[in-house]
Formats: structure tokens, C-alpha cells, sequence
């Protein structure tokens, strides 16, 4: 029987905020669809969550970066949903090939492009039927370099204002009741596999920010805030959410 709750989508749920997400998501008696690209992540997520939780959670392995198969392979997802769509949360994303943009290579770039903004607006535009049309929830994780200037970061930079910018106008067109409740979480520095990934540090990925010179948000706080917006009454839009280490200046 679907979880009470209804279900959640959530990308980028095999490691940090995502999967922060699932977990407090779980606690919450949502059921959930898990996307990524590290199944076996997925799965052991899933059966934990199902275990401690009895909630339904569907393992769904895709890589967000195949844009141009991405429409089919979430039919199928959507086709094997565990109950109604109640929420989505979009947190997949990375920063694969940062340094100046004078030295650049555009296959990250490309990723970037493809992971960070094309597949959460393909993702979204499949969604939008899906969810709940008296008040669905849409958050989408985009980040403070959405925001400002990011040297070293200009092509994550770009798809984070990118996102921003889809997101607000977005946020125009839906309204509930009709349509859905979209909401924009823009996380600062967060303890989470991101720097490991950023670097291109060899597998397996780690938390690696003991020599950042501030204290970095921790994945749990960033998934607090989503379920917080998320469990506002119907009345009430969280629109915009920035969230920063409290000490810290990049
Ligand atoms: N950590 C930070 O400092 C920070 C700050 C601001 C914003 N953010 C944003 O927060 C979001 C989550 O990042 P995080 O910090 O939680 O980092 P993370 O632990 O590295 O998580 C990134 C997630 O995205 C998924 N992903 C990456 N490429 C993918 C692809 N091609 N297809 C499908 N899934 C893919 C990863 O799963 P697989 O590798 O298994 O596919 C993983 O689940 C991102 O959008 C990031 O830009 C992070």
C-alpha cells in the first residue's frame, strides 16, 4: 500500500544531500523513487530506508548526463512509481572540471551543462503532469555560486545561474492550485563526495574538506531545509532558500 505521504522523486540520491534527503524523506512516511548513477548505492539505500522506515523506495540507476535518453528512460521510471507523486527534489549535480576558464577543456564544461541544467529541465518538464496539481513540491538544488561570481568555477557557475533563472521563471508559470510549488535551495559549501568529485580524486569518493578554512555545511542541514519547505502549509511558498557555513568567506 503507497506510503501516506506520497511518493518523491529525488536525483542524486546515492551519496550527500540527495540521499540526506531520502533518509529524512523516509522518516517522514514518504515513499521514494531514488535516481543515480551507482546502483548498488541506490539499492543499499533503499533497503535500508524500506527497513527502518517500511517505505516503498525504488532503486532507479540512470546517468542524467545521456540527455537525449532521458525523456524514455524516466517514462519508464514514472511508469513504476510505488503511489501518486506528491514531490520531487532535484540535487544531482557536480563540478567536474573547475580551474580557469583560459585552460578549460570543454568536455566537463559539456557534463556540466548536460548534468547540472538540460536534465533537471527535461526532468521537470516530464514531472510537472506527474505531481500533485493541488500543490506538488518542486525543489531543485541549485547552489550560492548561482548567485555570485565564481572564479576557478565559471562553467558550474553558469549552469547554477542557469538554474536559478529556470527556476524563477518556472516559479511564474506554476501556481498552485493547478500547479505546483516550486522552491529553489541554494546550498554553500557542503561536507559531501562534491570536493572528491571536483578534483578528480580516484574512487572511492570522499568527504574531503578538513583543510577548508571554514566549518562546511553538513548534507544533513541542506536536506532539513528541503523537508522544512517541503512541509510548509499549502498556503505558504518557500521560494528561495540560501543556506552558507556561518563562518565563511569564499
Ligand atoms: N557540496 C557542496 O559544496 C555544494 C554546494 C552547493 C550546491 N551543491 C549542489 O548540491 C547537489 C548535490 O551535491 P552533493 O554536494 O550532495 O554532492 P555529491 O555527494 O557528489 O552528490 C552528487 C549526486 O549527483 C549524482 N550525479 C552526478 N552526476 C550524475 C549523472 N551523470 N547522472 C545521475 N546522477 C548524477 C551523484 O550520483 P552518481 O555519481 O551515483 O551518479 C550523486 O548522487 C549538486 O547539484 C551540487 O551542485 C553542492
Amino acid at each position: 500500500m503507497p506510503g501516506a505521504a506520497g511518493t518523491v522523486l529525488i536525483t542524486g540520491a546515492s551519496s550527500g544531500i540527495g540521499a540526506a534527503t531520502a533518509r529524512r524523506l523516509a522518516a517522514r512516511g514518504h515513499d521514494l523513487v531514488l535516481i543515480a548513477r551507482r546502483e548498488e548505492r541506490l539499492k543499499a539505500l533503499a533497503a535500508e530506508l524500506s527497513a527502518e522506515h517500511g517505505t516503498a523506495v525504488v532503486a532507479a540507476p540512470l546517468d542524467l548526463e545521456h540527455t537525449e535518453e532521458l525523456a524514455d528512460a524516466l517514462t519508464a521510471v514514472l511508469a513504476a512509481l510505488p503511489g501518486p507523486l506528491a514531490g520531487a527534489v532535484l540535487a544531482a549535480g557536480h563540478g567536474r572540471g573547475h580551474g580557469p576558464v583560459r585552460e578549460a577543456d570543454s568536455a566537463p564544461w559539456e557534463s556540466q551543462l548536460r548534468v547540472n541544467l538540460l536534465a533537471p529541465m527535461i526532468v521537470t518538464r516530464q514531472l510537472l503532469p506527474e505531481l500533485d496539481a493541488r500543490g506538488g513540491d518542486l525543489v531543485l538544488v541549485g547552489s550560492v555560486f548561482g548567485t555570485r561570481p565564481s572564479p576557478g568555477y565559471a562553467a558550474y557557475s553558469a549552469t547554477k545561474h542557469g538554474l536559478a533563472g529556470f527556476v524563477r521563471s518556472l516559479a511564474e508559470e506554476e501556481r498552485p492550485p493547478g500547479g505546483c510549488r516550486i522552491c529553489l535551495i541554494s546550498p554553500g559549501a557542503t561536507n559531501t563526495e562534491f570536493a572528491s568529485v571536483l578534483s578528480g580524486a580516484p574512487a572511492p569518493r570522499v568527504h574531503q574538506v578538513t583543510d577548508w578554512p571554514y566549518h562546511p555545511l553538513l548534507a544533513e542541514d541542506v536536506a532539513a531545509a528541503v523537508e522544512w519547505a517541503m512541509s510548509r502549509p499549502g498556503h505558504a511558498r518557500i521560494a528561495e532558500l540560501t543556506l552558507d557555513p556561518a563562518d565563511a568567506r569564499y
